[in-house]
């Protein structure tokens, strides 16, 4: 077991206390590292939102929500009562000119770290930054935390961008994507430039395409509200799966300082080729999930989840080809796709080697497949590098696929941290290593919004998927255009 460092005492205000991200994920992030002996005694979560409520009405919601999102074997009756203890709550309309700005002087002490954790809609990042500023909230130890997505274009993430940064310096914002928190992510960079024998092979000469897939059983949640809005372009694809591409991608940094790595990976999202309107139709595909059955129970469609009668014209999934123009990376092609509503949760990069020039075994004796390393991200996370090799037995020489398979669950035997406890205690510590730079999020935008355009120019609707299939059909033809087939195609 690692020797879990305390960090020193600290408040945290949690703006959008009574959202879905709070109650969901950082309460139970929260109670996690406050049980695991990570925060100390004395340190406050002060939730902050508009409904009236009481210290003791917001310490029973989240005593109901650790019941609901804590795994039952970690709860633990005394640590939960004691992490209460340590709730506090201000009713504050943050955007009303007349709030009363003075309710924080009960929970916030002077000469602590304080994070501001805005799990709100990103148009309020502007105002509650200004008025914290304004309201001499924010001193040389505060920290703010921004929720992805970050705008909903180029020039409304610039807007935030820019408010944000009269009050807090860069190095005060912590602009989250919680994938980067994730175990198994953090062990990309450990599986790139802790070992040689990938990097030498990370290259076009050796790879032949590369693909990330981000697949979601679930639909929308209650979150229709939100999502319609934004979809999984700007959902899962503009940060979540570009983070990913930039890790898998990336040069190896010269030092592991945030900087340094963050420097790469902006190369990385710069060098991706900027799609023109008439390449959109052919090298992305947006779905929209009907009517279906996941695990044999019949689910609903995407227009009954929202609750809609007008057809909407967000997608639900997407699936498109980029390329990375860089002497590493030229003619690799990288396929992403993510959606919901589709047959298993799981998130998965596989790295498609290229075959040999030729065989020297006669094609009847073999059942090829190429080389394939196949990051699981999660469920069970884990490696597996699939490689030819001689069934065993006498007679004629027979070859056959077999995996060399790491599952780090199994070989580590212990629970993984949520992304969410790391990050958090991340932005106590100052770190902002995982945390995503005003450049890159800029950079992701500058790519990700002709496409955006050239789908809302045309008169057509993302393409209808049953609920439970990997997409419409146009997605698995995007990539078999090409002589090559999604992973789990594979039969
Ligand atoms: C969030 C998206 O960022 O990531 C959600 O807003 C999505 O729509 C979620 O469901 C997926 O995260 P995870 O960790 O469950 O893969």
């Amino acid at each position: 077991m690692p020797k879990i460092i305390p960090v020193a005492v600290f408040d945290c205000v949690v703006f959008g206390a009574t959202g879905d991200l709070t109650l969901r994920k950082l309460l139970p992030a929260l109670y996690y590292r406050f049980r695991d002996g990570q925060m100390q005694a004395g340190s406050r979560i002060v939730g902050a939102a508009r409904s009236r409520l009481t210290d003791d009405d917001f310490r029973a919601r989240a005593i109901r929500a650790l019941e609901q999102h804590v795994a039952a074997g970690d709860q633990d009756q005394d640590a939960i009562r004691a992490f209460a203890g340590q709730l506090h709550y201000v009713a504050i309309d943050a955007t009303a000119p007349d709030a009363d700005w003075t309710l924080f002087d009960r929970v916030l002490d002077k000469g602590r770290v304080r994070v501001f954790y805005l799990a709100t809609s990103p148009d309020l990042y502007g105002p509650v930054c200004q008025a914290l500023g304004a309201n001499g909230l924010v001193t040389d130890l505060s920290r703010v935390v921004l929720e992805k997505p970050i705008g909903h274009d180029l020039a409304s993430a610039r807007t935030i961008i820019d408010d944000v940064g009269k009050v807090f310096t860069e190095s005060q914002t912590f602009r989250i994507d919680h994938y980067l928190g994730k175990e198994t992510v953090q062990n990309l960079m450990a599986l790139r430039f802790a070992n040689t024998i990938f990097e030498r092979l990370w290259t076009a000469d050796v790879i032949d395409h590369v693909q990330i897939t981000v697949s979601e059983t679930v639909g929308l949640e209650g979150r229709g509200g939100y999502y319609d809005k934004s979809g999984a372009m700007r959902d899962m694809l503009q940060n979540h799966m570009l983070q990913l591409l930039c890790l898998i991608a990336m040069d190896p940094p010269v030092s592991l300082d945030a900087d340094r790595v963050r420097d790469e990976k902006l190369k990385v999202l710069r060098a991706l080729k900027p799609m023109e309107p008439h390449e959109v139709a052919a090298l992305t595909v947006r779905g929209q999930y009907t009517r279906g059955a996941i695990d044999g129970k019949p689910v609903p469609g995407y227009l009954e989840d929202l609750g809609a009668e007008d057809p909407s014209s967000t997608e639900s999934f997407v699936a498109l080809k980029a390329e990375i123009r860089t002497w590493r990376w030229a003619g690799v092609p990288f396929y992403l796709r993510t959606g919901k509503r589709l047959p298993a949760k799981g998130s998965e990069i596989v790295i498609q080697f290229r075959s040999p020039p030729f065989s020297i075994f006669p094609p009847e004796t073999a059942d090829w497949r190429p080389n394939t390393l196949i990051i699981r991200l999660q469920p069970e996370e884990g490696m597996r590098l699939e490689m030819m090799t001689k069934d065993p037995g006498p007679g004629g020489l027979r070859l056959s696929p077999t995996g060399l398979d790491i599952s780090f669950e199994k070989t580590f035997g212990k629970r993984f941290p949520d992304a969410y406890e790391r990050l958090l205690m991340d932005t106590v510590r100052g770190n902002p290593t995982l945390f995503m730079r005003h450049d890159e999020v800029e950079a992701a935008w500058t790519w990700v919004e002709p496409i955006l355009e050239a789908w809302a120019a045309r008169p057509d609707h993302p393409r209808p998927y049953p609920a439970g299939s990997w997409g419409p059909t146009a997605a698995i033809a995007l990539i078999e255009r090409d002589g090559r087939t999604w992973h789990e195609e594979v039969p």
